[in-house]
């Protein structure tokens, strides 16, 4: 039997149990992640975060999170292994990001992935990263089922999802052109706060008042989103505030900021939620982790009478654990293994 038909038959054997092993992988941006799940269940995650590194450039540079991928990956799946309790031996599955994210850093995790569960004959499975944020919640409320809706917002994507089961997401809406996160760390570079911007924006909003009144980044009659001309009357206010030597308020102008994206993202979500009849929403991605978000997401969902579903913050930025649950999620569905030829796909 040639490794592909054992990883078939080994995925038919564990499908409808809980009990399994699974070793993930991510390495989609600039945090080198590993972890060890069982069920929904987190043994062990492990997070190298590349930030300080790209910092000093403002943002991340892929040849150089490629590098320094490869430089710490070997040693955090030691660390993970080693936080379970556990060798190679007591894996059953290894799954990897394989997509969307920076296809040099994407290739690490993959090609070591690869190697890994050809060499140790194991199942590998291949995860959409969109999909491993939305896993997170399985992690933090293990009873979740479907049909849920879901607000997506990281870095790179902005989405609200309807959930009918794990291997049937329908999207209701999403970014036309910026992705929420992706707003946060412009903006934040135009008043010049340091890299990622979205943390920044956050703190220093907490000093400032919405006295700003900034365009909707709305989208009539729609759950899409747009973010660009909320981003560019940022920077042509900031611009021209600065041609005519007047001062700027950088706090309210953060405050400001953040509360259209927050009310806007709530807004459509809730509106989603009440179309669809659906009673449970829950956060995922990385701008999840914002305060003010969680905040007006979990006051207007309870008024509304909804269950709404906040990961940790740690939960919602990226990391390997909820790779893991994505993978067990997928098995139960019935996925396939991955074959040999398994390619990172940035476009996902
Ligand atoms: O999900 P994520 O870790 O990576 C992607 O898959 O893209 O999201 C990263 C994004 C960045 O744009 C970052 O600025 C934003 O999430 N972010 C935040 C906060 N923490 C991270 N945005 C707003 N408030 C935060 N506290
Ligand atoms: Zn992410």
């Amino acid at each position: 039997m040639n490794y592909y038909e054992k990883s078939k038959k080994t995925l038919e054997a564990i499908k409808d149990r809980r009990d399994y092993t699974i070793l993930a992988i991510e390495s989609s941006c600039d945090e080198t992640a590993v972890a060890v799940t069982r069920g929904r269940t987190v043994l062990s995650s492990v997070i190298s975060s590349q930030i300080e590194i790209h910092r000093r450039f403002g943002g991340v540079v892929p040849e150089i999170a490629s590098r320094n991928h490869v430089l710490a990956i070997g040693n955090i799946v030691e660390e993970a292994l080693a936080g379970a309790k556990l060798t190679l031996e007591g894996i059953d599955v290894v799954a990897v990001t394989y997509g969307p994210g920076l296809l040099g850093a994407l290739l690490v995790g993959v090609s070591y992935a690869k190697a890994l569960a050809f060499a140790s004959g194991k199942p590998l499975i291949p995860i959409d990263h969109i999909k491993g944020h939305m896993a997170a919640n399985y992690i933090a409320s293990p009873e979740l089922q479907p049909p849920y809706l879901c607000l997506l917002a990281s870095g790179g994507h902005t989405a609200i999802l309807k959930v009918n089961s794990f291997a049937d997401i329908v999207t209701l809406g999403s970014t036309q052109d910026d992705a929420a996160g992706e707003a946060f760390d412009k903006v934040a570079r135009v008043l010049g706060l340091p890299y990622p911007g979205g943390p920044e924006i956050e703190k220093l909003a907490k000093e400032g008042l919405p006295t700003y009144a900034l365009p909707r980044a709305f989208k009539e009659k729609s759950y899409d989103f747009s973010f660009s001309g909320l981003k560019t009357a940022i920077i042509n206010l900031v611009e021209n505030s600065r041609a005519r030597g007047e001062e700027i308020r950088r706090a309210d102008l953060a405050r400001s900021f953040q509360d259209e994206v927050a009310d806007l993202l709530v807004g459509k979500t809730l509106a989603a939620a009440a179309e669809y009849n659906l009673s449970t929403v829950a956060l995922a991605g990385g701008v999840g982790a914002n305060g003010a978000l969680r905040e007006r997401l979990a006051l207007q969902g309870a008024k509304a009478g909804l269950r709404i579903l906040l990961p940790p913050r740690a939960l919602c930025t990226d990391n390997a654990a909820m790779i893991g649950v994505a993978a067990y999620e997928e098995i139960a569905c019935g996925a396939l293994p991955a074959e040999l030829t398994l390619d990172a796909d940035p476009e996902l």
